[in-house]
């Protein structure tokens, strides 16, 4: 596995981690990637996972990087501090290690949501503070509002098939040294783009399509990847992919 710094701190994290919406679980999909030392896990409130996440890591929660998410709806000061709390006992963790902001939500301030973030951290609930959907506005205005802790990972959609952060997310954290984790990285499984010429590339350099398009979003600097499965082989397949370097030309035919 190889490893990048979470946005501008310490903390190293694994270019590839997992994702759980719709995770089902119950196959050792977490054990095995925190074997292959890609020990991340991403969950959120909404999507009703953090208690097979909790369950699943229990035995191994050291080897575990654990991120999940505040609904928009709940980003109040009160409803922050109340549903951290909430995903902790889901967890069964004593610790977030990254807290997402889930989407912006225009109706509360930014700077009430980020006060009660950093309550968390003052309180050794949350470790890291993160947002999900920000525009580059949403990240500066984020960044304005904290006072003790750096802004550290920006969640975003980004596969070789969905591009649109590269016009001024992907600049703007790269300029701010956010991390960019990329979700849906690999299009949830639709490898027939509108170009085409994917599973030709893919064949050719004795890869799976997949594996193409995780190395693609992780040879970005400053991104690292959460795919999504259930299946225990696909997570040696996605963390094989960090192996797998794509030359000039051939990301040049992919696009
Ligand atoms: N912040 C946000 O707003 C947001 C939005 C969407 C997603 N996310 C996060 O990002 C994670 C990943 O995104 P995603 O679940 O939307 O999509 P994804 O990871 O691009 O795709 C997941 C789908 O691809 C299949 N798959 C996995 N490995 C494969 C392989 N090697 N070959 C072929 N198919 C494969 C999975 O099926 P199997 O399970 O059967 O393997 C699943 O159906 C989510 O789980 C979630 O944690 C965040």
């Amino acid at each position: 596995m190889e490893y990048i710094s979470l946005g501008a701190t310490a903390q190293q994290i694994p270019k590839i981690g997992f994702g759980t919406w719709q995770y089902r679980g119950g196959a050792g999909v977490l054990k095995r990637a925190a074997e292959l030392g890609a020990g991340f896990v991403d969950t959120a409130e909404a999507y009703g996972t953090e208690p097979i996440v909790g369950r699943e890591i229990a035995g191994f929660r050291d080897d575990m990087f654990v991120a999940t998410k505040v609904s928009a709806s709940n980003l109040r000061y009160d409803d922050v501090i109340e549903h951290a709390e909430a995903s902790l006992r889901r967890l069964q963790v004593s610790v977030i290690d990254l807290y997402q902001v889930h989407w912006p939500n225009p109706d509360i301030p930014i700077a009430e949501t980020m006060r009660a973030m950093e309550t968390l951290v003052a309180e050794g609930k949350v470790r890291f503070i993160g947002v999900s959907n920000f525009s580059p506005d949403q990240m500066k205005e984020t960044q304005d509002s904290l006072k003790a802790n750096p802004l550290a990972a920006n969640q975003v959609r980004y596969s070789l098939f969905a591009r649109e952060i590269e016009d001024d997310v992907l600049p703007y954290c790269q300029e701010n040294d956010i991390t960019v984790i990329a979700y849906t990285p690999i299009a949830r499984g639709d490898f027939d783009s509108p170009g085409g010429g994917l599973r030709e590339i893919a064949a050719e350099i004795g890869a799976t399509p997949a594996q193409v398009m995780l190395s693609w979003v992780i040879s970005h600097e400053g991104v690292m990847a959460i795919p999504k499965t259930d299946s225990v082989e696909r997570v040696d397949e996605a963390v094989e992919s960090v192996d797998i370097k794509l030359s000039a030309d051939l990301k040049e035919r992919l696009l």
